[in-house]
């Protein structure tokens, strides 16, 4: 066991929330699933994913560590998952254990001392991304939980086959995979990379009520006709946008777009039709901040943009207060979770990073960024630090 602070078998992943600047439904496909076109944007707002190789026990167990925190150990291979932070329900449906089983499974095939499979492991999960959001967490956790796997096993997967057990995962999976801003198409598999954005990235404040948004359901009112108005106005929004990214949008022009971005969510009225209390609450919060307000995926957090970390933090406060002062609708079991966030950069790369072989060239990641679909080229433009940096300037 390695001592504690120095662990070197303990494979840690920030895996970030993301949001939807734009989602466009453009049709509903033959296999049930509707062809989308979304530009998403990873937020500095992460969960942590920590994996390392089991030590293996006589026999299964599965107990209570705390208020917030639940062991499961899958039966079949005595994975384990520890979770803390949000509550999660059913621990051994959670899509960190269902990543590793699953690569284990595409692993074993390629794996050195077959017929043995790559062995248990123990996982990590430090909740920090509201469930069931929006924000696509449990997705993030499945993408990290996949790559941490790989690493702990030492294995590494074809893209195709990253990519297959990605979908097999989510829709949302195949995005948290290629790190960084994209344009999203398909169902979610067509991952495009689009460069981040120029100088100062904005900052973002969430504010998601507690209130259960079932995205299948969400999707099955759109299906039934609960549509915008104006069908394409989403997809030229998101078109234009996704064109100007490509060619070096900054940070500052996206929230001049503000406005036509908020309203650019085809899911918008299918949210409300499956959760009405959703239409008074944004309403509600967009009078209170005088700023448009956008829904992220199927919903129901709601985002608005600011220049700087230090307004959306201010931003935060006022809606705190508000919620306080009984000012927003009481929609959720609870108050609304509400966190200033900005969108989160690709790391600079280091001459280090250059130096490693195109295998090896992932950040530290396992699953490969290449192939047709999943991202991998770097982004056009250069970037301009991480998140940390900005957020840290924004301070001074
Ligand atoms: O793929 P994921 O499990 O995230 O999707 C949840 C549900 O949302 C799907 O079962 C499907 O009903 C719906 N969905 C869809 N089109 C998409 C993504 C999700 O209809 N592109």
């Amino acid at each position: 066991m390695a001592e504690p602070g120095h662990e070197p078998d303990r494979i840690v992943r920030e895996a970030p929330a993301k949001l939807n600047l734009t989602l466009a439904v453009i049709r509903r496909r033959a296999d049930g699933y509707h062809a989308l076109h979304s530009v998403m944007v990873p937020l500095s707002l992460a969960d942590t994913v920590t994996v390392s190789l089991a030590r293996v026990s006589a026999a299964p167990s599965q107990k209570g560590l705390g208020d917030s925190t639940a062991e499961f150990d899958s039966t079949a291979r005595l994975d384990s998952l520890a979770i803390s932070g949000f509550e999660v329900a059913g621990v051994g449906q959670n899509l960190v254990l269902r990543a590793i089983v699953r690569a284990r499974a595409a692993v074993s095939e390629t794996w050195p001392s077959a017929p043995a499979l790559p062995p248990p492991l123990a996982a990590e999960l430090v909740k920090r991304i509201p469930i069931a959001s929006g924000l696509g967490g449990g997705s993030s956790d499945a993408a990290s939980a996949l790559d941490a796997a790989l690493e702990a096993w030492d294995a590494t997967l074809s893209i195709d086959r990253a990519l297959a057990l990605a979908m097999a995962l989510g829709s949302d999976v195949p995005f948290f995979l290629a790190s960084g801003a994209a344009r999203i198409s398909g169902r979610g598999e067509f991952v495009d990379p689009l460069p981040d954005l120029k100088g100062r990235q904005p900052a973002v404040l969430l504010v998601t009520p507690r209130v259960a948004v079932s995205t299948r359901e969400v999707f099955e009112a759109f299906s039934r006709g609960v549509r915008p108005i104006h069908p394409e106005a989403a997809q030229d929004v998101s078109e234009r946008l996704a064109a100007d990214m490509a060619a070096g949008l900054r940070g500052v022009a996206l929230l001049g777009r503000a406005a036509e971005l908020a309203t650019s969510n085809d899911l918008l009225p299918a949210s409300v039709a499956v959760v009405p209390t959703l239409l008074p609450f944004r309403i509600a919060l967009a009078r209170l901040l005088a700023l448009p307000v956008g829904q992220s995926g199927s919903g129901p957090t709601c985002w608005t943009l600011y220049s700087s970390l230090t307004a959306a933090r201010k931003a935060a406060r006022v809606v705190e207060k508000a919620i306080q002062a009984g000012m927003l609708p009481d929609i959720g079991h609870g108050p609304p979770f509400v966190v200033a966030t900005t969108i989160l950069t690709r790391p600079a790369a280091s001459p280090a990073d250059r130096a490693t072989s195109p295998a090896d060239d992932n950040r530290g990641h396992r699953v490969p960024r290449g192939g047709d679909n999943v991202a991998v080229s770097e982004p056009e433009s250069p970037t301009n630090g991480s998140v940390g940096e900005s957020a840290e300037q924004d301070e001074r």
